[in-house]
């Protein structure tokens, strides 16, 4: 049996990539997993910001969504270029969805899917989150249907489906480490 070590994908870029809905806690849990891991963090929303020099929802504002689409491609397709290692990635929502995204995040590393209820994922982001896509009449719905169509694109790419629902944060952090370190195991 050939070990997963042996792999292209993980012979390399031995990074830690979070994947998941609006709401899921991947900046939280990337911090978290810094703690631990002491790999410095990449926040694909926050990288934005800070080369436009603009907030998120600016950027959507002002160039719409397939602007900002294309800089998330950009910025990813550039991040595997220059090849980190034993980093910890949090990705932006819609990242994974454009398929020519799809392998470049699989490069990258092990792909951690944060995932919860729906509703659960709502009532986060309705309190917390100002976020573009949920500028809608019906803000709930949209949210409800983007999901259901997001969940079966995080779960063909993921190696790990984390359902975070009922556990500490602290039981998140150590699950993916735990997990990882099976998956990149000589
Ligand atoms: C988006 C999610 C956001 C941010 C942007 C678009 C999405 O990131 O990238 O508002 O399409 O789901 P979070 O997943 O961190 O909220």
């Amino acid at each position: 049996m050939q070990s997963s070590s042996q792999s292209p994908r993980s012979i390399t870029l031995h990074n830690l990539v979070l994947i998941g809905f609006m709401g899921t806690g991947k900046s939280t849990i990337s911090h978290m997993l810094q703690r631990e891991l002491h790999y410095p963090v990449i926040d694909t929303d926050k990288l934005i910001e800070e080369q436009q020099q603009m907030t998120i929802n600016d950027i959507f504002a002002q160039h719409g969504e397939s602007h900002f689409r294309q800089l998330e491609h950009q910025l990813l397709a550039d991040l595997v270029q220059s090849q980190p290692q034993h980093h910890i990635i949090a990705t932006g929502g819609g990242l994974p969805i454009r398929e020519d995204n799809q392998a470049l995040l699989q490069q990258l590393g092990y792909l951690v899917w944060l995932d919860s209820p729906v509703d659960e994922l709502y009532e986060r982001i309705s309190k917390h989150g100002h976020r573009p896509l949920l500028n809608q009449p019906n803000p709930e719905q949209a949210f409800t249907q983007l999901y259901q169509q997001r969940a079966p694109v995080y779960r063909s790419i993921a190696d790990l489906h984390l359902n975070t629902h009922d556990l500490t944060f602290s039981e998140i952090t150590y699950g993916i480490i735990e997990s990882a370190r099976f998956h990149f195991a000589p």
